[in-house]
């Protein structure tokens, strides 16, 4: 049996296929694999180890010819088309629950650094700009008693509003179904989508990309946002309208942004760029040791089980 593993990953993933006599054709590369090169390896392969950055459209799933298992390396699936997979009766996996921390660390790492300035402030600084204390420099806003707004109470988005709570927020959530436990346990209020903006001092989004959600947060949408608002978004850049939201930031019609995806990744918008009152970062939200290492283990381990029989651990709905 063979597996593809698209791209160079924790070493961990390799070792458990070996060690259940599973060849490994790894694109060994930082760059992502050729549609062609997909096709060439994935063809023969009993199964694929994808990445969110792969997409694996109708066409590649129907050059598949021996491909029982497609275990994506991340939570998001979003980059296949969970349809034709099911059409070729091919199992896809993801992997949920272990970069949750990861995830949530980072929403708050964004949001702290949104509203406390503070890659703005370390760039003054490295540029030998600071003279001495100020009273008003770098004036940021304090997350205390602020209104935390998190559209999907998730996994993740609960790892978030708990982190939030710690830091003396209120929370509002929007969601499909109420999540009683979560509300006991936060004192966390479910409302619809227009009250939360409305309501929220900062809003984090914490849902997958599909049709439901895809610009989801319109132009509409962003124009509820109170003045002094801040927008996280470690979920997927298609969730918002980004060129809406881009020339509201330039006007400095909310306060800021964090952004760790973007709607056309890996490019990001040159405006972007120019603006001071934005993080920007390259999509690592579960980029620690520990995440990256479970999710190549947990993304082998659902190969070897579908190709040894055996229900997946996690697979997605298809
Ligand atoms: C995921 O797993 O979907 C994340 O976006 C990866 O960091």
């Amino acid at each position: 049996m063979k597996v593809l593993i698209t791209r160079k990953l924790p070493r961990v993933a390799i070792d458990l296929l070996l060690k259940n006599n599973i060849a490994v054709q790894v694109h060994d590369s930082d760059e992502p694999i050729k549609f062609r090169e997909l096709v060439r390896y994935g063809k023969d392969a009993d199964g694929i180890l994808s990445l969110l950055t792969d997409r694996i459209d109708e066409k590649i799933i129907n050059r598949l010819e021996k491909c029982k298992v497609i275990a994506n390396y991340a939570v998001g699936y979003n980059n296949i088309n969970t349809k034709a997979a099911k059409a070729k009766n091919i199992i896809v996996t993801n992997t949920p629950d272990i970069l949750t921390d990861a995830t949530a660390d980072l929403t708050l790492a964004l949001l702290l650094s949104v509203c406390r300035r503070v890659i703005e402030s370390e760039m003054f600084t490295r540029s030998n700009k600071f003279t001495g204390w100020q009273p008003e420099l770098f004036l940021g806003i304090e997350l205390k008693g602020k209104t935390l707004g998190v559209v999907g109470a998730g996994r993740i988005g609960r790892a978030v509003a708990k982190r939030a709570a710690a830091f003396g927020m209120n929370i509002i959530y929007f969601n499909k179904s109420k999540k009683t436990e979560f509300e006991l346990e936060l004192n966390a209020q479910k409302v619809s989508l227009t009250k939360l903006i409305k309501k929220s001092d900062f809003v984090s989004l914490h849902l997958p990309l599909n049709s439901e959600t895809q610009n989801l947060i319109n132009s509409e949408k962003l124009e509820l946002l109170k003045p002094n608002a801040v927008i996280i978004n470690t979920a997927r850049g298609e969730i918002i309208d980004e060129n809406y939201l881009i020339a509201m930031l330039k006007k400095k019609r909310i306060f800021g942004a964090g952004f760790d995806v973007y709607q056309n990744e890996p490019k990001v918008n040159k405006q972007l760029l120019k603006l001071n009152n934005v993080v920007l970062l390259p999509h690592i939200g579960s980029a620690t040791f520990e995440a990256r290492s479970a999710m190549a283990e947990l993304a082998a381990k659902n190969i070897i089980n579908v190709l040894k029989g055996l229900p997946p651990i996690t697979p997605v709905e298809l």
